[in-house]
Formats: C-alpha cells, sequence, structure tokens
C-alpha cells in the first residue's frame, strides 16, 4: 500500500468464461496502470451469484478469473488482487447504501432492464440491488479511479450519485471517483452481431473469443465474423462488422484506425480477418500457457488471495466502521 497513489478499484465477475471483451475493455488497461497507482483488483464472485451457477463451476472459474489477472501480467506483489466475498465489509456496506438509495434510480440501470428480461415474473431481487453493491466495492477502498468498458459507465455514475448523497446527508466519508474508459477497445462488440456487446452470456458461441480458446477456434470465429458486401476495409458504423474488428486490431496493435485502414486500403476482407485472428492469438497465447500454469499450482494462487484478502480487509474496514458510525450503529 502506497500512500501517495492514487487509488484505483476495479473487478470482473466469474459468471462466465472471460471474453475478448473483459480483457481489451478492462484487463489490458489495468496492466498499463499497475505501476502509477496503488491498485485493488477484484474477483466480483457475489455479483456472479445474481444470477444462478453451479458451485463447482462458480469455485474453478474464480481461481480462473485470478490466474488471469496475473497471466495478463498484474503484479500480485505490488497490487492487491482478492476475492470479493472474502471481505464481508463489501456485503456489510452495499446494505448500508442499499438503504439510502431509490427504487427509481436503480430501475433506470439498462444492464438490469436488459438481463431482467430473461427473468420473466421472477428477477432476482441480487440483480436489482447489484449496482450498490459494485457501489460499496469502489466506494470503500476512497477510490479515485475506476477502469472499466463503456458498459459499466451507468453503474459508475450511480456509485458517484450513492456516495455524494451520503456525503451530503452525514458528512464526507467517500472520495467520489472518476470511470477510466479506455480510448479504445472499451467496447468491443458481437462478431454475430457487430451492433451488440460481445458477451460471455451470449447463447451464439460464434459471437465472442474467449480469453482461453485455442487457436483453431479463434481463427474460426474471426474467419465466420459478420462483416458486409462492401468489400473495403473501412472505419464506419455503416460497417459495424468491419469497425470492430478494426477495433480489436487498433486495441492489441496499438495501430490508429486511420493506420489499419491504410494497411488494407487494397487488401481483402480475408487476409484482413487473417491478420486479425493472428494478432488475438499471439496477444492470448502467452496468456492462456501462463494460465494452464498458475492453475496447477492452487497454493501459490491460495497465498495470494489470502495476502489480497488481510489488506483488502484492512482498507475496507476502515471505511465501513466510518460509515456506522456516522449511520448511528454503536461499535461492538
Ligand atoms: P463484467 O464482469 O461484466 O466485465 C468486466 C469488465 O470487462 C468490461 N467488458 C467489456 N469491455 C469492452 N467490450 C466488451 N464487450 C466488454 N464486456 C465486458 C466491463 O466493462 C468491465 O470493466 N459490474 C462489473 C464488475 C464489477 C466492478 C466493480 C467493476 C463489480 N464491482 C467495481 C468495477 C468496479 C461487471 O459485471 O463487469
Amino acid at each position: 500500500m502506497e500512500e501517495n497513489k492514487k487509488i484505483i478499484f476495479s473487478g470482473i465477475q466469474p459468471s462466465g468464461e472471460l471474453t475478448l471483451g473483459n480483457y481489451l475493455g478492462a484487463l489490458k488497461n489495468w496492466v498499463k496502470l499497475q505501476d502509477e497507482y496503488d491498485c485493488y483488483f477484484c474477483v466480483v464472485d457475489l455479483h456472479a451469484i445474481t444470477v444462478k451457477q453451479k458451485s463447482a463451476d462458480l469455485r474453478r472459474r474464480t481461481l480462473e478469473v485470478l490466474a488471469i489477472y496475473i497471466a495478463a501480467g498484474i503484479n500480485p506483489e505490488k497490487n492487491t488482487l482478492f476475492i470479493q466475498s472474502h471481505v464481508p465489509a463489501h456485503s456489510e456496506a452495499a446494505w448500508l447504501l442499499t438503504c439510502n438509495s431509490y427504487m427509481g434510480e436503480l430501475s433506470r440501470m439498462t444492464q438490469f432492464k436488459d438481463k431482467s428480461k430473461k427473468h420473466g415474473e421472477s428477477v432476482p431481487t441480487g440483480l436489482f440491488t447489484y449496482p450498490v453493491l459494485m457501489a460499496a466495492d469502489i466506494l470503500l477502498y476512497q477510490t479515485d479511479l475506476v477502469p472499466v468498458g463503456v458498459d459499466q459507465k451507468q453503474h459508475l455514475e450511480l456509485a458517484r450519485d450513492l456516495g455524494g448523497r451520503f456525503n451530503s446527508a452525514y458528512s464526507q466519508t467517500f472520495k467520489i471517483p472518476e470511470p477510466y474508459i479506455p480510448p479504445v477497445g472499451a467496447k468491443i462488440m458481437s462478431l454475430q452481431e457487430p451492433t451488440k456487446k460481445m458477451s460471455k452470456s451470449d447463447e451464439n458461441v460464434n459471437g465472442f473469443i474467449l480469453i482461453m480458446d485455442p487457436p483453431d477456434v479463434i481463427r474460426r470465429k474471426i474467419s465466420r465474423a459478420v462483416t458486409d458486401s462492401i468489400g473495403v476495409v473501412n472505419y464506419t458504423d455503416e460497417q459495424p462488422g468491419i469497425k470492430n474488428l478494426i477495433n480489436i486490431l487498433s486495441a492489441i496493435k496499438g495501430y490508429t484506425s486511420d493506420e489499419i485502414v491504410a494497411m488494407y486500403k487494397d487488401k481483402g476482407y480475408s487476409e484482413f480477418k487473417n491478420d486479425v485472428a493472428e494478432a488475438i492469438i499471439e496477444e492470448l497465447k502467452p496468456l492462456q500457457d501462463k494460465v494452464n500454469e498458475f492453475l496447477k499450482d492452487k497454493k501459490s494462487l491460495e497465498t495470494i488471495y489470502k495476502a489480497g484478502a488481510d489488506k483488502a480487509n484492512y482498507m475496507a474496514n476502515k471505511t465501513l466502521r466510518k460509515v456506522q458510525k456516522k449511520i448511528g450503529l454503536i461499535p461492538r
């Protein structure tokens, strides 16, 4: 913990296998930010259970997500890596913030509206209060910056509102965090429906690339990616499929979209797609090898998440105690 550095908090749900969207929209940027900030990177298992999870799958994926964080290049010695449920303050703070949140503002969350559609009459309450738990995650660490993809921006606004509301109702307690949305890769789209976000919960497996997909699967999914009949590599909303592939290549290689358009000026889609697939494979292959290595060594992972939980509990409890006291709860 470094006193003079600004604080970052972010997390990924172990609710499915992680996608290229999670990698380019979140993880890859965390790696870039880790030297400059004091970072808390959490595996948000309590968020994952807002929809039904098989226990064995949840356990396996929680460890896999932690292994992916480290394999992507996040240094567990310099950053705090932990599992959300190991820090009970998150659940406690979530309740205290729930009592200061409104049905109206939670009903307006677009992710809730989308996800609740699938549940008919039996929408899980956890899906509704999910953003309040996310606000607790962030606010407990006096976070300055939250690096996320575009889809989390509305949740972050809510965290800012809840923090600000508490501060005005009681007194200055929470730092109000800023979002960090990366300039490229913040919204990777489905390969099959490029006007929709790439998502691990997509029923069509050809719509997403998983971080752990083997090379032949990546080649196949990219070659099947929906494009158009225009036949020219251009960065425009009229060609959402091609635009998405340009964004993917740009986020991986660091070329601008103009540079990519110039590179493929007289070339067809198949050469372009081929290069995109190879770039993804080259980026993910070393990461995949490391993940498989780390997963063989459960003891080391345990050491990492236990040390992370110690640090995180210390920080989170400091804020939680202040919150409890201000509300009028009697200290133990
Ligand atoms: P989750 O698990 O859905 O996604 C994790 C991160 O990946 C980003 N992301 C994407 N970025 C670009 N293109 C995509 N297609 C794409 N899909 C996902 C997300 O924006 C996110 O940054 N509620 C959060 C997890 C969370 C959290 C937090 C994040 C819980 N507490 C506190 C930040 C701070 C979520 O469900 O992310």
